[in-house]
């Protein structure tokens, strides 16, 4: 714990609710009726705006094992608020990006252009980005390593493998130091993987896998989006919205639907649950289909994390209002409408009744959930803790691996080598969404019990709760060379709760092997 006299989370006591917040204990969860400047005429009363899902992108072109793509990150501006010009960092001029969708065994290429300005509009940074492809096993040059970074007016094309089972990854920026206000301004999309073992499955698809991205912001009375991450202890902001829409509604049909969600929120986590009563069903976690499908009241879902649920709103009958609300999670801001976060009116029969089932057995080969905890060769223990103002995780900060020119590293498994890391946070005041680049990993225990019910599944972000210690299982496979490790509350990330490690011996450097290009580029 900080020994300053008054700690950044007294200060954001005081900045959100006056001095007579210093009163409250510890660990409660911080109310507020709002923190948006924005006039509340403003702000659509939740559950009225029509729900939407981003377009699906298309390849530029194909060849024999390749789909190639092109994304521009650009300023624009977009209505959020009814009515209310917002601008935004988007990708081909949407917020959030299109999703892209990829099959097993076929190459991408994205080319990412930016063409943000040569300054955030308020902020004044200059918006470099390095974009990551969130689950995928990507080479290290193509890992959006956050310094290897391209500025305004350079492109660069990423290469991805799609060699791993099926699953909902996102990408997003990650540029050094402004990963949280590039990812808040609106760089994050899904991206669909998909393989033939999974499509063989009756899940719902189509227009019932229907992709949620979750997250919350600000906005200031001139309708721009406001980033405070109250001295780098993470965003909060009292808009949610799903997929760029405010709280919005979406017509259901008298059937099973399939959610991929993810926390987009650069600073939220979140506990869902519906106002029903009845279940979510987990059939997916971070790294694809779990082993056995998991039915839960409460789904908690730190920032990053994927979980993809089955609701069946074939019991409710036509005219049902089905809400998915947040309980929140402790160490959190809420607003009057944080607990919000979208409707579901079901409104009809279902006009498709085919793929309308949850087997009872989903993946049960997937390597990691497979791989016994006795084949690990070493454990290592990691902290994620606060060090006065400094976030660190394994007593490590990205300042660190920036000044030993990136050679430092916390770990250095070898090459298909099996560990065990043992993560730990000792504060009684925050949570760490503790992400670990390259690997699917196991949960083993959480405070030495068996896992959550919904993280029975292959992860790549762990929930890492106040007091809480997270064992985890994994193989570096698939490449070698230096990865990222981090806490996904992006501003924790930002200052500088970031570390690396490196796999195997003489991998290629993530900086140098293909940097950023400037524009104009050549065709794709
Ligand atoms: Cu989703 Cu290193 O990030
Ligand atoms: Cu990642
Ligand atoms: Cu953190």
């Amino acid at each position: 714990m900080t020994a300053h006299p008054l700690s950044r989370r007294d200060l954001l006591k005081v900045t959100v609710l006056g001095t007579a917040a210093l009163a409250l204990p510890l660990e409660r969860t911080i109310r507020a009726k709002s923190v948006s400047t924005i006039a509340a005429s403003k702000i659509p009363a939740p559950y009225t705006v029509p729900f939407a899902v981003p377009p699906v992108l298309a390849p530029v072109r194909s060849d024999a094992g390749t789909d190639y793509y092109e994304l521009v990150q650009q300023q624009v501006v977009t209505r959020i608020l009814p009515g209310v010009d917002t601008a935004v960092f988007a990708y081909n001029g949407v917020v959030p990006g299109p999703t892209i969708v990829a099959n097993r065994g076929r190459q991408t290429v994205v080319r990412q252009i930016n063409r943000l300005p040569d300054r955030h509009p308020v902020l004044g940074y200059q918006p470099w980005t390095s974009t990551h492809l969130h689950g995928m096993a990507s080479r290290p040059e193509y890992d959006g390593y956050a310094n290897d970074i391209t500025l305004p007016g350079q492109y660069k094309d990423y290469r991805y493998p799609n060699a791993q089972p099926a699953r909902t990854l996102w990408y997003h920026d990650h540029g050094v130091h402004h990963t949280a206000e590039n990812v808040y301004m609106g760089l994050a999309a899904q991206y669909h993987l998909y393989d033939p073992q999974e499509r063989a499955l009756p899940l719902p698809k189509g227009r019932y896998d229907v992709p949620l991205i979750i997250r919350d912001a600000i906005f200031a009375a001139d309708g721009s989006l406001r980033f405070d991450d109250r001295l780098h202890s993470g965003v909060a902001g009292d808009v949610i919205l799903v997929n760029g829409r405010p709280w919005p509604v979406m017509d259901v049909e008298r059937r099973k639907y399939r959610f991929r969600i993810l926390n987009g929120c650069a600073g939220r986590g979140l506990r869902l649950t519906l106002s029903t009563g009845d279940p979510l069903v987990v059939i997916a976690t971070d790294g694809g289909l779990v082993p056995v499908p998991q039915p839960v009241t409460q789904l908690r879902q730190g920032m990053a994390e994927r979980y993809e649920v089955v609701v069946d709103f074939a019991k409710y009958p036509v005219g049902t209002l089905v809400d998915l609300r947040n309980l929140s999670v402790p160490n959190t801001v809420d607003y009057d409408h944080t607990n919000k976060i979208m409707r579901f009116r079901v409104a009809g029969e279902a006009t498709d009744t085919a793929d309308d089932e949850v087997p009872a057995r989903l993946a049960p080969d997937n390597p990691v959930m497979t791989l016994p905890e006795s084949a690990a060769t070493r454990t290592r223990r990691l902290r994620v803790k606060k060090d006065g103002a400094i976030w660190t995780v394994g007593e490590q900060t990205w300042a660190q691996i920036e000044a030993s020119n990136f050679t430092r590293t916390f770990a250095a498994p070898a090459a298909n080598g099996v560990e065990i890391w043992e993560i730990e946070n000792t504060s009684g005041g925050w949570f760490h969404p503790v992400h670990i680049h390259l690997v699917d990993f196991r949960v083993l225990t959480r405070n030495g019990r068996p896992p959550r019910p919904e993280e029975l599944g292959p992860k790549d972000v762990v929930y890492v709760g106040e007091g809480e210690t997270v064992r985890v299982l994994m193989r570096f496979e698939n490449q070698i060379g230096r990865y990222m490790i981090h806490c996904h509350n992006v501003s924790h990330e930002d200052h500088d709760m970031m570390s690396q490690f490196e796999v195997g011996t003489g991998g290629p450097d993530p900086i140098t092997t293909a940097p950023a290009r400037d524009l104009p580029a050549p065709p794709l």
